[in-house]
Protein backbone atom coordinates (compact mmCIF):
# COMPACT_ATOMS: atom_id res chain seq x y z
CA UNK A 1 0.00 0.00 0.00
CA UNK A 2 3.07 2.53 1.01
CA UNK A 3 4.77 1.33 -2.67
CA UNK A 4 1.32 2.38 -4.10
CA UNK A 5 1.26 5.81 -2.77
CA UNK A 6 5.01 6.31 -3.09
CA UNK A 7 4.44 5.29 -7.21
CA UNK A 8 0.81 7.23 -7.11
CA UNK A 9 2.58 10.85 -5.15
CA UNK A 10 5.61 10.63 -7.80
CA UNK A 11 3.34 9.98 -10.91
CA UNK A 12 0.47 12.59 -10.31
CA UNK A 13 3.27 15.07 -9.30
CA UNK A 14 5.02 14.69 -12.84
CA UNK A 15 1.40 15.09 -14.47
CA UNK A 16 0.39 17.83 -12.28
CA UNK A 17 3.46 19.85 -13.15
CA UNK A 18 3.27 19.13 -17.03
CA UNK A 19 -0.20 20.72 -16.32
CA UNK A 20 0.68 23.81 -14.93
CA UNK A 21 3.55 24.58 -16.79
CA UNK A 22 1.01 23.85 -19.71
CA UNK A 23 -1.87 26.83 -18.17
CA UNK A 24 0.90 28.94 -17.32
CA UNK A 25 2.17 29.17 -21.07
CA UNK A 26 -0.78 28.97 -22.83
CA UNK A 27 -1.94 31.74 -20.22
CA UNK A 28 0.77 34.16 -21.51
CA UNK A 29 0.35 32.91 -24.96
CA UNK A 30 -3.17 33.66 -24.73
CA UNK A 31 -2.97 37.08 -22.40
CA UNK A 32 -0.20 38.20 -25.46
CA UNK A 33 -2.25 37.53 -28.19
CA UNK A 34 -0.27 35.25 -29.64
CA UNK A 35 -2.14 32.46 -30.37
CA UNK A 36 -2.41 32.56 -34.13
CA UNK A 37 -5.13 32.58 -36.22
CA UNK A 38 -6.76 29.28 -37.15
CA UNK A 39 -7.88 28.47 -34.19
CA UNK A 40 -10.01 31.24 -32.07
CA UNK A 41 -8.64 33.10 -28.85
CA UNK A 42 -11.61 31.73 -26.82
CA UNK A 43 -10.59 28.02 -27.71
CA UNK A 44 -6.99 28.40 -26.27
CA UNK A 45 -8.38 30.74 -23.18
CA UNK A 46 -11.17 27.41 -22.79
CA UNK A 47 -7.98 24.94 -23.15
CA UNK A 48 -6.17 27.32 -20.61
CA UNK A 49 -8.84 26.81 -17.90
CA UNK A 50 -9.39 23.44 -18.37
CA UNK A 51 -5.45 22.82 -18.17
CA UNK A 52 -5.12 25.09 -15.34
CA UNK A 53 -8.20 23.06 -13.47
CA UNK A 54 -6.53 19.90 -14.20
CA UNK A 55 -3.33 21.04 -12.98
CA UNK A 56 -5.19 21.59 -9.57
CA UNK A 57 -6.76 18.57 -9.80
CA UNK A 58 -3.66 16.22 -10.27
CA UNK A 59 -2.08 18.62 -6.95
CA UNK A 60 -5.15 17.45 -5.07
CA UNK A 61 -4.15 14.12 -5.52
CA UNK A 62 -0.48 14.31 -5.15
CA UNK A 63 -1.09 15.78 -1.54
CA UNK A 64 -3.14 12.85 -0.93
CA UNK A 65 -1.00 10.32 -1.74
CA UNK A 66 1.60 11.96 -0.13
CA UNK A 67 0.17 12.20 3.21
CA UNK A 68 -0.90 8.68 3.14
CA UNK A 69 2.41 7.14 1.77
CA UNK A 70 3.66 6.50 5.31
CA UNK A 71 7.40 7.00 4.00
CA UNK A 72 7.25 10.70 2.74
CA UNK A 73 7.16 11.43 6.58
CA UNK A 74 4.60 14.04 5.59
CA UNK A 75 1.93 14.42 8.01
CA UNK A 76 -1.35 16.08 8.25
CA UNK A 77 -0.02 19.41 9.54
CA UNK A 78 3.01 19.37 6.77
CA UNK A 79 0.22 19.88 4.18
CA UNK A 80 -1.35 23.03 5.66
CA UNK A 81 1.56 25.03 7.14
CA UNK A 82 4.60 24.99 5.44
CA UNK A 83 8.40 24.07 6.62
CA UNK A 84 6.61 21.77 9.18
CA UNK A 85 7.20 18.59 6.87
CA UNK A 86 11.02 16.72 8.29
CA UNK A 87 12.30 17.40 4.48
CA UNK A 88 11.17 21.59 5.92
CA UNK A 89 11.03 23.77 3.38
CA UNK A 90 11.84 21.06 0.23
CA UNK A 91 8.16 19.86 0.79
CA UNK A 92 7.04 23.60 2.50
CA UNK A 93 7.81 25.35 -1.18
CA UNK A 94 5.54 23.11 -2.60
CA UNK A 95 2.77 23.73 -0.24
CA UNK A 96 2.91 27.56 -0.92
CA UNK A 97 2.95 26.62 -4.61
CA UNK A 98 -0.52 24.41 -4.01
CA UNK A 99 -2.14 27.79 -1.95
CA UNK A 100 -1.17 29.63 -4.94
CA UNK A 101 -2.33 27.83 -7.35
CA UNK A 102 -5.70 27.37 -5.46
CA UNK A 103 -6.18 31.30 -5.30
CA UNK A 104 -5.68 31.25 -8.83
CA UNK A 105 -8.09 28.64 -10.20
CA UNK A 106 -10.59 29.76 -7.57
CA UNK A 107 -10.72 33.29 -7.89
CA UNK A 108 -11.48 32.42 -11.95
CA UNK A 109 -13.93 29.45 -11.39
CA UNK A 110 -16.79 29.46 -11.10
CA UNK A 111 -16.94 33.54 -11.78
CA UNK A 112 -14.41 35.37 -12.06
CA UNK A 113 -13.38 38.49 -9.55
CA UNK A 114 -15.10 41.54 -10.80
CA UNK A 115 -12.08 43.44 -10.27
CA UNK A 116 -9.74 43.13 -13.16
CA UNK A 117 -6.72 44.56 -12.19
CA UNK A 118 -7.10 43.33 -8.72
CA UNK A 119 -8.23 39.59 -10.40
CA UNK A 120 -4.59 39.82 -13.20
CA UNK A 121 -2.72 40.51 -9.70
CA UNK A 122 -3.29 37.53 -7.52
CA UNK A 123 -3.96 35.03 -10.97
CA UNK A 124 -0.35 36.20 -11.75
CA UNK A 125 0.69 34.62 -7.89
CA UNK A 126 0.07 31.18 -9.85
CA UNK A 127 3.69 32.63 -11.50
CA UNK A 128 5.05 32.24 -8.42
CA UNK A 129 3.61 29.16 -7.44
CA UNK A 130 5.29 27.19 -10.71
CA UNK A 131 9.05 28.79 -9.51
CA UNK A 132 8.31 27.27 -6.28
CA UNK A 133 6.89 24.22 -7.48
CA UNK A 134 9.47 23.33 -9.72
CA UNK A 135 12.28 24.05 -6.43
CA UNK A 136 9.99 21.30 -4.76
CA UNK A 137 10.08 19.58 -7.34
CA UNK A 138 13.92 19.67 -7.54
CA UNK A 139 14.64 19.29 -3.73
CA UNK A 140 11.88 16.17 -2.85
CA UNK A 141 11.82 14.33 -5.50
CA UNK A 142 13.57 10.31 -5.73
CA UNK A 143 13.34 10.81 -9.37
CA UNK A 144 15.92 13.64 -9.51
CA UNK A 145 18.92 11.81 -10.20
CA UNK A 146 17.47 9.86 -13.17
CA UNK A 147 18.32 11.68 -16.84
CA UNK A 148 14.68 11.36 -17.84
CA UNK A 149 14.03 13.70 -15.17
CA UNK A 150 16.65 16.04 -15.61
CA UNK A 151 15.55 16.04 -19.41
CA UNK A 152 12.13 16.42 -18.74
CA UNK A 153 12.86 19.54 -15.80
CA UNK A 154 15.03 21.43 -17.88
CA UNK A 155 12.51 21.22 -21.15
CA UNK A 156 9.27 22.37 -18.42
CA UNK A 157 11.66 25.20 -17.43
CA UNK A 158 12.48 26.13 -20.82
CA UNK A 159 8.54 26.03 -21.56
CA UNK A 160 7.74 28.22 -18.99
CA UNK A 161 10.24 30.90 -19.67
CA UNK A 162 9.71 31.12 -23.13
CA UNK A 163 6.07 31.70 -22.14
CA UNK A 164 7.15 34.06 -19.90
CA UNK A 165 9.64 35.57 -22.73
CA UNK A 166 6.88 36.02 -25.31
CA UNK A 167 3.89 37.87 -22.86
CA UNK A 168 7.30 40.52 -21.83
CA UNK A 169 8.12 40.59 -25.55
CA UNK A 170 5.07 41.50 -26.50
CA UNK A 171 3.74 44.22 -23.86
CA UNK A 172 7.07 46.08 -24.68
CA UNK A 173 6.73 45.87 -28.59
CA UNK A 174 3.02 47.29 -28.11
CA UNK A 175 4.10 50.03 -25.60
CA UNK A 176 6.51 51.42 -27.97
CA UNK A 177 4.04 51.48 -30.53
CA UNK A 178 1.83 53.28 -28.27
CA UNK A 179 4.69 56.32 -28.30
C1 LIG B 1 -2.55 26.43 -12.21
C2 LIG B 1 -3.49 27.15 -12.77
C3 LIG B 1 -3.29 28.38 -13.62
C4 LIG B 1 -2.15 29.03 -14.00
C5 LIG B 1 -0.71 28.65 -13.70
C6 LIG B 1 -2.57 30.19 -14.78
C7 LIG B 1 -1.69 31.12 -15.33
C8 LIG B 1 -2.06 32.19 -16.16
C9 LIG B 1 -1.16 33.13 -16.76
C10 LIG B 1 0.35 33.16 -16.57
C11 LIG B 1 -1.90 33.99 -17.51
C12 LIG B 1 -1.36 35.19 -18.32
C13 LIG B 1 -1.67 36.46 -17.56
C14 LIG B 1 -0.99 37.68 -18.12
O1 LIG B 1 0.04 37.57 -18.78
O2 LIG B 1 -1.50 38.81 -17.88
C15 LIG B 1 -3.29 33.60 -17.40
C16 LIG B 1 -4.35 34.22 -18.04
C17 LIG B 1 -5.67 33.91 -17.83
N1 LIG B 1 -6.16 32.91 -17.01
FE1 LIG B 1 -5.05 31.56 -15.93
N2 LIG B 1 -3.93 30.21 -14.87
C18 LIG B 1 -4.42 29.11 -14.19
C19 LIG B 1 -5.74 28.74 -14.07
C20 LIG B 1 -6.82 29.42 -14.61
C21 LIG B 1 -8.20 29.01 -14.50
C22 LIG B 1 -8.68 27.72 -13.82
C23 LIG B 1 -8.94 29.97 -15.13
C24 LIG B 1 -10.44 30.07 -15.33
C25 LIG B 1 -11.34 29.18 -14.97
C26 LIG B 1 -8.05 30.97 -15.67
C27 LIG B 1 -8.40 32.09 -16.39
C28 LIG B 1 -7.56 32.94 -17.06
C29 LIG B 1 -7.95 34.04 -17.93
C30 LIG B 1 -9.39 34.47 -18.23
C31 LIG B 1 -6.77 34.62 -18.44
C32 LIG B 1 -6.67 35.77 -19.48
C33 LIG B 1 -6.44 37.08 -18.87
C34 LIG B 1 -6.48 38.18 -19.91
O3 LIG B 1 -5.48 38.34 -20.65
O4 LIG B 1 -7.48 38.85 -19.99
N3 LIG B 1 -6.75 30.60 -15.33
N4 LIG B 1 -3.36 32.51 -16.55
C1 LIG C 1 1.03 20.49 0.13
C2 LIG C 1 1.76 20.47 -0.97
C3 LIG C 1 2.69 19.33 -1.37
C4 LIG C 1 3.15 18.24 -0.65
C5 LIG C 1 2.85 17.86 0.79
C6 LIG C 1 4.01 17.48 -1.55
C7 LIG C 1 4.71 16.32 -1.21
C8 LIG C 1 5.68 15.71 -1.97
C9 LIG C 1 6.55 14.62 -1.54
C10 LIG C 1 6.53 13.95 -0.19
C11 LIG C 1 7.37 14.33 -2.59
C12 LIG C 1 8.47 13.25 -2.63
C13 LIG C 1 7.89 12.04 -3.35
C14 LIG C 1 8.98 11.12 -3.81
O1 LIG C 1 9.65 11.41 -4.82
O2 LIG C 1 9.17 10.09 -3.18
C15 LIG C 1 7.03 15.21 -3.69
C16 LIG C 1 7.64 15.18 -4.93
C17 LIG C 1 7.16 15.88 -6.03
N1 LIG C 1 6.16 16.84 -6.04
FE1 LIG C 1 5.10 17.45 -4.42
N2 LIG C 1 4.03 18.09 -2.79
C18 LIG C 1 3.24 19.23 -2.72
C19 LIG C 1 2.98 20.12 -3.77
C20 LIG C 1 3.38 19.93 -5.08
C21 LIG C 1 3.00 20.76 -6.20
C22 LIG C 1 2.12 22.02 -6.12
C23 LIG C 1 3.56 20.21 -7.32
C24 LIG C 1 3.46 20.66 -8.77
C25 LIG C 1 2.39 21.13 -9.33
C26 LIG C 1 4.33 19.05 -6.92
C27 LIG C 1 5.06 18.22 -7.76
C28 LIG C 1 5.96 17.24 -7.34
C29 LIG C 1 6.86 16.50 -8.22
C30 LIG C 1 6.96 16.62 -9.75
C31 LIG C 1 7.63 15.66 -7.39
C32 LIG C 1 8.77 14.72 -7.85
C33 LIG C 1 8.23 13.34 -8.17
C34 LIG C 1 9.34 12.37 -8.54
O3 LIG C 1 10.33 12.23 -7.83
O4 LIG C 1 9.20 11.71 -9.57
N3 LIG C 1 4.18 18.91 -5.54
N4 LIG C 1 5.99 16.04 -3.28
Amino acid sequence: MTDLMGYLSRSTGIVATILAVAALAWGFFFSARETGTRLRPNWWLDLHNWLGGLALIFTGVHILAAWLDSNSGVRFIDVFVPGTATAGWAIGWGVIAAYLFSVAVFTSWPKRWKNRRWWRVVHLGSVAGMVLALIHTYQSGSDTGALWFQIGFVFLASVATYGLGIRVFTKIAKAREAV
